[in-house]
């Protein structure tokens, strides 16, 4: 096995591409397309999304202070670019992809309904890290479709058809290959 060494870059990949909408009290709601998301920590359960502060968003997360993570599927993925090469300051993203904003439970922010899943977060931190600053945020509570829920009462995220991205293409995830823990389970 012999391996190339590149100069330093971003090259985590796959990664989720979530749809984030924000929103500030008096004024239409906005959606912003992030790659750059993940888990920080399980208790509390924290999140972070990391954004140009040129985004039209960014102002409005930095302000309000909240933001909704929203998960993507096959269904949005349309959408997902759409938000994500379209600005808030010309375009009514929710209006043009006919997404429907539900006022959260907590955060002045909507959830996008069509979602599977929407993530309500409260900023802790905000890291000025370089060309991105990074938003921490404590997770305040999570909305999950019903229709993904199985028999047994269980929410099966797969029937959604999540999509990751990698390397600048959109990707569904099409085999399991194993569960948490099987490469050590006892047969
Ligand atoms: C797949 C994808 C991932 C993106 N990830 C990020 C990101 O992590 N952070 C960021 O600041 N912009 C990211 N962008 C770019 C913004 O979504 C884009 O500039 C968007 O138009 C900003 O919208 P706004 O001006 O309404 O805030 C991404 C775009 C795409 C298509």
């Amino acid at each position: 096995m012999e391996k190339e060494f590149w100069k330093a870059g971003n090259m985590l990949y796959p990664l989720p591409a979530v749809m984030v909408s924000c929103g500030r009290q008096g004024e239409k709601p906005n959606i912003i397309t992030v790659a750059w998301t993940g888990t920080v920590c399980t208790n509390p359960p924290m999140v972070y999304i990391s954004v140009r502060p040129s985004r039209f968003s960014y102002d409005i997360i930095k302000e309000s202070g909240e933001f909704v993570i929203n998960l993507s599927t096959k269904k949005l993925v349309k959408a997902v670019d759409y938000c994500g090469v379209k600005s808030g300051r010309e375009v009514d993203k929710f209006k043009e992809m006919k997404l429907t904003p539900v006022p959260a439970n907590i955060v002045s922010a909507p959830l996008i309904l069509e979602a599977p899943v929407s993530i309500e977060c409260r900023v802790t931190q905000i890291l000025e890290l370089g060309s991105h600053h990074m938003f921490l945020a404590e997770v305040l509570g999570v909305h999950a479709d019903k229709a993904y829920m199985n028999e047994a009462g269980k929410f099966d995220l797969s029937k959604s058809q999540p999509i990751v991205y990698s390397h600048g293409e959109y990707y569904g995830l099409s085999e399991l290959f194993g569960k948490f823990g099987y490469s050590v389970k006892k047969k």
